[in-house]
């Protein structure tokens, strides 16, 4: 077993600055990124180095205590050191957890660094703290949800120890369920463009003896409709005052699905990704990132994309919402069992406006964004823009940062980190990796998954022979 993805691995504070494993690089090298000024943080941010929504607020709290070194040594004023802290907190827009762990943090500037350190290490221990709660009370809710036998379970994107530290979010529930002998197997989807999904959450999987196979998003809304899961779990973003949902473009499908199959559909995430401040979906700034991601390699040069990275799920196809405090649900006929208030209670439910939607005539209306000049109203309106201008864009081709040690390992690289943006796609200077192993499917595990492996096996018996 891999132990390389505790926290001190995924992300570490250490003689002032901060470590964290590089996920662009992920899984093909494991390689520890050493960040040492806010530009670096933030390259680090927007290149999804570092991701995923309680990862990012524990890096963002990091960041302030980066911010006040890098202050002091370059002889910084207050204004300069607030205008940093922004950068950090503004670096990516939807995961509220950013902007509330940097203001959380930086809220303790008056008392001096060592307080400013102490509140962002705190920040990174309660993440830990966090998931093993959120694990236990989401696997305890989808028992009871779902009746005994061993649970089949779709999720999307990735919620694990990379994306929040400890256990995770999601994928946490899914590894409390593994521990207690009720888990059959994992449906991941891929999660494009960036796949972390099959990048990341098969990846994490494959350490902790998970049994999973991964599909491709398209697929997912049919491979509910047919059965093949008992129950979808993923994270969040930020959760809407009224219940809705902003996670990884693609749940909001997987919620519709799950809804018309009648199987649960769970949100996981920790208190620091619920936003009264946000009363719905609708105002939940959606963040778009490069064409790039989604037109290389391809579609034809020039091609324009509408690359969203997340979507809204309407809190009415959101059977419970699982914190470590609380379990919010509504799931119909059912009272919590668990621990739990009902939703509409903790979260003033109410039926979420739309969120984006295409008009008759074609406009696509807001989803919600602070940021009028990077959301197109409609589609006419897009102006022409040189792909990876803005921030979070596509990871340029470039220099090898430092060294890299290969998957798997015990142990991991870490390594001076010059420039961030000097880096090669996931995978690029990767030694070749054996032939993935098939395994036999667990013992009492559903029909329809032994037919997914039997199909695996011929397949693979195909290539080989080509
Ligand atoms: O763009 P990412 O990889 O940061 O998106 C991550 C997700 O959407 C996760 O599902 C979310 O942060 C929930 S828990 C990590």
């Amino acid at each position: 077993m891999f132990d390389g993805m505790d926290t001190p691995d995924v992300l570490a504070w250490r003689d002032g600055h901060i470590e964290a494993l590089d996920q662009t690089a992920l899984p093909h090298q494991v390689r520890v990124l050493r960040i040492t000024t806010v530009d670096e943080l933030i390259k680090a941010i927007t290149t999804l180095a570092v991701r995923g929504a309680p990862l990012l607020g524990a890096v963002g709290a990091l960041g302030v205590a980066l911010a006040i070194r890098q202050g002091d040594a370059e002889d910084w004023d207050g204004a300069r050191l607030d205008a940093e802290v922004k950068r950090i907190a503004d670096a990516r827009p939807t995961a509220v957890n950013l902007r509330r762990e940097v203001a959380a943090v930086a809220a303790c500037i008056p008392q001096g660094r060592q307080a400013v350190e102490a509140a962002a290490l705190a920040v990174v221990d309660f993440a830990v703290t966090a998931s093993h709660q959120i694990s236990r009370r989401g696997a305890a809710y989808l028992r009871d949800a779902c009746g005994g036998g061993p649970l089949r379970v779709h999720t999307h994107c990735n919620t694990g120890s990379l994306a929040c530290l400890g256990w995770g979010t999601a994928l946490g529930v899914i590894r409390a369920l593994h521990a207690d002998g009720a888990l059959s197997h994992v449906i991941v989807d891929e999660t494009r463009p960036l796949l972390q999904g099959a990048r990341l959450t098969c990846w994490e999987l494959d350490q902790l003896g998970i049994e999973h196979r991964l599909a491709c998003d398209g697929a997912a809304p049919f491979l509910i409709s047919q059965g093949l899961a008992d129950a979808v779990v993923v994270g969040a973003d930020r959760v809407a005052a009224n219940g809705d949902v902003a996670n990884k473009i693609g749940t909001y499908g997987l919620a519709l699905a799950a809804h018309r199959a009648g199987i649960p559909f769970l949100v996981a995430a920790p208190e620091s990704t619920l936003d009264e401040a946000t009363p719905s979906g609708s105002a939940i700034p959606i963040e778009q990132r490069a064409d790039a991601e989604v037109c290389v390699p391809a579609a034809p040069a020039g091609t324009r994309a509408l690359n969203y990275a997340f979507d809204i799920t309407p809190a009415e196809l959101v059977s419970a919402i699982v914190t470590e405090e609380r379990l919010l649900t509504r799931l119909p006929g059912k009272t919590s069992s668990v621990l739990g208030r009902p939703l509409e209670a903790e979260l003033a439910l109410g039926v979420g406006e739309p969120a984006g939607a295409v008009d008759s005539d074609g406009h696509i209306r807001r989803v919600g964004h602070d940021d009028e000049g990077a959301r197109p109203e409609c589609l006419a309106s897009v102006a022409a823009r040189v792909p990876d201008e803005r921030p979070g864009q596509a990871l340029p081709p470039g220099l090898r940062v430092g060294l890299d040690m290969l998957v798997p390992g015990v142990s991991v690289a870490r390594v001076e980190q010059p420039e961030l943006g000097e880096q090669p796609p996931a995978g690029e200077g990767a030694e070749p990796r054996p032939a993935p192993r098939l395994r036999e499917p667990p013992p009492g595990c559903r029909p329809a998954f032994q037919v997914i492996a039997r199909l695996a096996r011929a397949e693979a018996a195909q290539a080989q022979i080509g």
